[in-house]
């Protein structure tokens, strides 16, 4: 059984408002963690709630030390390189091809090599990180998180892979290579990212303590769960 998981919840009335304090919080926690250890640790999330905030970042160009950041994924598809179906295309296209961070420095998940392969060599690219600065998250709505799927082994014990080979996803990539939740929680801070009204179920049940996937991620500190009113609450 894994840590009981400290929760922050932070309910924005627009995606506006959602999209402008995550930045600014992403953006804070990059001058701290510079400030004081040189460098920024990011873990991405994939699906489309966080496509906003990618694009926001972009347009930021002025706002951080951008030689100094990290980037890593949290889980990718198994699919060729260059599909637009794959989580770091989305980042790619909309902020990291045209950004200030070295292309040295951003490290996708290499899924096209297959769940096997592209899970052993990712673990030895987050080898090299002993705790992330912070990871970025998603919801699903049925509660899953980065391709860590209710029923499945969500690496949740602290002698868990870093990285999970998934053969078995729901939907139409059944392959996908994930940190495993106990290398997710290895970070100073956690921010899950959920709009709209399609995730109130799920954030409902977490809510009310179900043994999601989301709820497996145990860093420290705690999570910060950033979320629109119509996600939190159906008035
Ligand atoms: C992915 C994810 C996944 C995602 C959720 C939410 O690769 O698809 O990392 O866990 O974050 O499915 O997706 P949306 O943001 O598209 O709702």
């Amino acid at each position: 059984m894994y840590p009981r998981q400290q929760k922050r919840w932070h309910v924005y009335p627009t995606a506006e408002d959602f999209e402008i304090r995550v930045v600014r919080g992403i953006l804070r926690m990059a001058w701290e963690a510079i400030a004081v250890r040189g460098t920024f640790c990011i873990v991405l999330a994939g699906g489309k709630t966080p496509e906003p905030i990618y694009r926001r970042l972009a347009a930021a160009r002025a706002e951080a030390e951008w030689s100094k950041w990290q980037v890593y994924w949290g889980d990718e598809f198994c699919l060729p390189a260059d599909d637009p179906g794959r989580n770091s295309a989305v980042a790619r296209s909309v902020w990291l091809d045209d950004s200030p961070i070295p292309a040295a420095q951003v490290h996708p998940i290499p899924g096209e090599l297959g769940h096997q392969r592209g899970a052993e060599l990712y673990a030895e690219v987050v080898a090299g990180v002993e705790e992330f600065d912070l990871v970025l998250l998603g919801l699903g709505t049925d509660g899953h998180t980065a391709a860590l799927f209710p029923g499945r082994d969500w690496g949740a014990d602290p002698d868990s892979p870093d990285v999970l080979a998934v053969t078995d996803a729901p939907g139409a990539s059944a392959e996908r290579v994930s940190l495993s939740a106990s290398r997710l929680s290895r970070s100073r801070e956690v921010i899950f990212l959920a709009t709209g009204f399609g995730k109130f179920s799920a954030v409902q049940r977490w809510r009310c303590g179900e043994p999601l996937p989301a709820a497996a991620i145990t860093p420290a500190c705690g999570v910060d769960i950033c979320v629109t009113l119509e996600a939190f609450d159906f008035a």
